[in-house]
């Protein structure tokens, strides 16, 4: 719907808006509420020509008036000066089906307004006639054939659970090629909220989340946080990153994040802590510049999630929401991965990615490692990955990580090394080709790791060859990782070129029919509506970081890291004592055994590790059964109960059509055996361990629901009513619950499994000790 401008102006009034220590008046250009009338979103501009917009829910402001707009390189700053030229009003219901994820279906239901804004320049700026190319004012050829001013529309999108709203450039403009100095998106919060964040940094998200007041954020920004292997650049002591979750004094939960990160550096909020308005700030590249703009071009949306629970948050899909539906028009491809991997064992330091020691300085395809002397600790060597792949198949997994089989880890970290790694060339005593007919013909394929060291220049030179060979020998999902400082020098992270970087290698990706896991890559944003090939990420502090991790940690990601997309968390570590594995490690993790279980319920991901080694789990494989046993993908999700920073209770039904997809891809490789069933398969269609294929084709399935529950430092009961179970239907449980005496500092290996009948009218007293939880799977006898 268009509306007339001359109405429009008389219908303006002036409204003032007073809370904190500030005060903008602005002319109401627009009202939009959300489908349900929850929300209220209004637009509109200050007398200096600035643009604004509010948000209440119902009487309750969420978003104070805000500024909107951007400081620019070389060209007038889009501040001010604009008057409202246009006016655009849609709305718009649909329901699509996500490749994987926590449901089958998603509604994405808004009503949208566009409003543009032209800002008429004080000089038009002139074609570049009579100038020379030599002369320093030489810009090009561009003049402005279109004799516009710089025109800038911003388009809401208004949901009952929030609002999305991005900046976008048309052609007809002033404005052509333009660099961004900072955008300057306001989002002036009520008060002084409690807010679950980590410190804004150009680069890494690898922090234990905090929680505080926002006017405590200044005095424990500076409070030293362990490093991992990504470099830590800050920009502000009241920095914060997206997603930042919220919680008001009235119990509103508010979120603000970022949708479809593309060609744009993702940004951080900077808080000015009087007033407590945040202000995007950008991760700028090399230059400085914080982004490289070309008309007709759109930035990436940002999102203001609002909800009356924290329940509501998790079942939020407005970030998917936000995104480009799937532009694959073949996703038989893509299914969800349970797997293993060689991998812990280096973490700990109880193997080397490295082979030799003999070489402080190598050179590919130079250093001579055929007649160099193996140092015996190499993770990646065949008998070793047979061992795992064995481990794997036995327990109906679907893919073995690999990491350290290629040239290159000697040298790999710490030296900004260009040309680091070729992946390509494996090491002596890592048989790829007999390696992959090994797992191949127990049903398992080997997952590809390409480190890159963040020299994303020798990435880019070496992915067509790399991704090659993954197609050669039936690799179809890659974990990538980004540690270090990125080259080319000087550059970010969260910058415009690396994120540009990070698409175009899940684009090349899908042309391969490779699925991508990235490491340290920047925070995802729902891409993976539109790339569903991205089936992971890790971008925060996963289980990687052992004991640095916090008790809570996990219980806080569903609600900031999680609703960007999945996370490759790597749960399941069951021997918290890390000297265990290695005696020079004196870590202790802080969880139990049925707190890495109810993981794998609380955490969506589609790519879902068993991370700890096979000789752990022998010890404990009564409760391993749980990880056997659940499903990674789902039709239904259901938030029981949740506090972030605090417990997550979740129910999860599995969706039938990816339970083997895994197997049946697997299956079609000339060197495969036909007939593996995955172990989630088998819980559900109630087989035995032996089962086939062809046992699983003739089967039925029976109702399987799984719920999973995890809790902070605090031990807590919580209560589980069954009633989302079929009525009349007889259910049999099995409840991995932390045992009375178990602690996750004094005694977290201890569980108790109990098996019952159960029916929708029963209701559950399940006790979770301290940094515990529990697992419960049900299934329709
Ligand atoms: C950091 C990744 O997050 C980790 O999982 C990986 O093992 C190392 N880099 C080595 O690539
Ligand atoms: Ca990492």
């Amino acid at each position: 719907m268009k509306k007339s401008i001359a109405i429009l102006l008389a219908g303006m009034f002036l409204a003032a808006c007073s809370g904190g220590k500030t005060e903008l008046t602005f002319n109401e250009v627009e009202k939009v509420q959300s489908p349900g009338g929850v929300l209220e979103l209004k637009v509109g501009i200050t007398p200096e020509g600035g643009p604004v917009y509010a948000l209440s829910r119902g009487e309750q402001v969420v978003i104070k008036p805000s500024r909107l707009g951007f400081e620019l390189l070389d060209e007038e700053n889009l501040l001010t000066g604009f008057t409202v030229t246009d006016i655009q009003k849609n709305s718009f219901d649909e329901t699509w089906e996500p490749v994987w994820g926590e449901e089958a279906q998603i509604r994405n239901h808004y009503n949208e307004v566009a409003v543009t804004f032209e800002q008429k320049p004080e000089a038009a700026r002139s074609a570049q006639q009579g100038v020379s190319v030599t002369d320093p004012e030489y810009t090009g050829d561009l003049g402005n054939p279109y004799g516009k001013g710089s025109v800038m529309t911003v388009r809401f999108r208004v949901y009952d659970d929030g609002i999305g709203f991005r900046y976008e450039f048309p052609l007809e403009n002033k404005l052509t090629y333009f660099k961004i100095k900072e955008e300057k998106t306001e989002f002036a919060m009520t008060g002084d909220h409690t807010a679950w964040w980590i410190p804004g940094d150009y680069s890494t998200q690898e922090f234990n989340p905090t929680e505080s007041r926002l006017s405590e954020i200044r005095h424990l920004s500076d409070v030293p946080r362990p490093r991992g292997g990504s470099p830590q650049q800050g920009f502000s002591p009241t920095g914060v990153q997206t997603a930042l979750q919220m919680k008001t004094a009235e119990g509103l939960y508010i979120n603000i994040h970022e949708a479809a990160v593309l060609d744009y550096p993702t940004t951080n909020l900077d808080l000015d802590d009087k007033d407590f308005v945040f202000t995007t700030h950008l991760t700028p590249d090399a230059e400085g510049v914080k982004g490289r703009m070309q008309a007709p071009c759109k930035t990436p949306w940002r999102s203001v999630m609002v909800c009356g629970s924290a329940t509501e948050v998790l079942a939020s899909r407005l970030v998917l929401n936000l995104n480009d539906p799937c532009v694959l028009d073949d996703v038989s491809w893509i299914h969800p991965v349970k797997y293993m991997g060689v991998w812990w064992e280096m973490i700990t330091g109880k193997s080397e990615w490295s082979y030799t020691h003999d070489y402080p300085s190598v050179q590919l395809g130079v250093t001579d490692y055929a007649h160099s002397n193996p140092h015996g600790r190499h993770g990646a060597n065949n008998e070793n990955v047979r061992r795992y792949i064995d481990f794997a198949a036995e327990n109906g997994f679907d893919g073995i990580l690999i990491e350290g089989w290629n040239e290159g880890w000697e040298d790999w970290y710490g030296h900004q090394k260009d040309f680091v790694f070729d992946f390509i060339t494996p090491y002596p005593d890592f048989d790829l080709p007999a390696l992959n007919q090994y797992a191949h013909q127990k049903g398992i394929r080997l997952i590809m790791h390409h480190e890159t060291s963040s020299s994303t220049l020798n990435y880019e030179r070496w992915m067509e060859q790399a991704y090659d060979l993954m197609n050669q020998y039936g690799y179809n999902a890659v974990k990538s990782g980004y540690v270090g400082k990125i080259i080319p020098y000087g550059d970010y992270h969260y910058s415009q070129p690396t994120i540009n970087h990070y698409h175009y290698a899940i684009t090349e990706a899908a042309k391969h029919h490779i699925m991508v896991n990235a490491h340290e890559a920047v925070r995802p944003t729902g891409l993976c509506r539109t790339w569903p090939n991205m089936i992971g990420n890790e971008s925060a502090m996963g289980t990687e970081f052992r004991g640095t991790i916090q008790p809570g940690h996990t219980t806080i990601f569903p609600f900031t890291r999680l609703q960007g997309g999945p996370m490759d968390y790597t749960p399941g570590i069951f021997e918290t004592d890390m000297s265990k594995n290695n005696p020079n490690d004196h870590q202790h993790m802080h969880h139990t055994i049925c707190n890495q279980l109810g993981l794998y319920v609380t955490f969506y991901s589609p790519l879902q590790m068993a991370a700890d080694l096979p000789e752990n789990y022998a010890n404990f494989m009564d409760a391993f059964q749980f990880i056997k046993d659940v499903a990674v993908d789902w039709d239904k999700s259901l938030y029981l109960e949740a506090e972030p920073g605090a417990y997550i209770v979740t129910a999860r039904h599995p969706k039938l059509s990816t339970l083997n997809a895994s197997a049946r891809s697997t299956a079609t490789l000339p060197d495969a055996k036909k007939d593996m069933v995955t172990n989630a398969a088998k819980f559900v269609y109630a087989l035995p361990e032996n089962a086939t294929a062809k046992d699983l084709a003739k089967a039925t399935p029976h109702d399987v629901w799984y719920v999973g529950g995890i809790t902070d430092e605090n031990a807590r009961e919580v209560t589980v009513k069954l009633d989302f179970l079929k009525p009349g239907v007889v259910y049999e449980s099995t409840l991995y619950a932390d045992a009375p005496s178990a602690d996750y500092e004094t005694n977290p290996q201890v569980y108790t499994i109990t098996r019952s009948e159960v029916t929708s009218a029963d209701v559950m007293t399940i006790k979770m000790a301290r940094a515990g939880g529990f697992a419960l799977s049900l299934r329709e006898k």
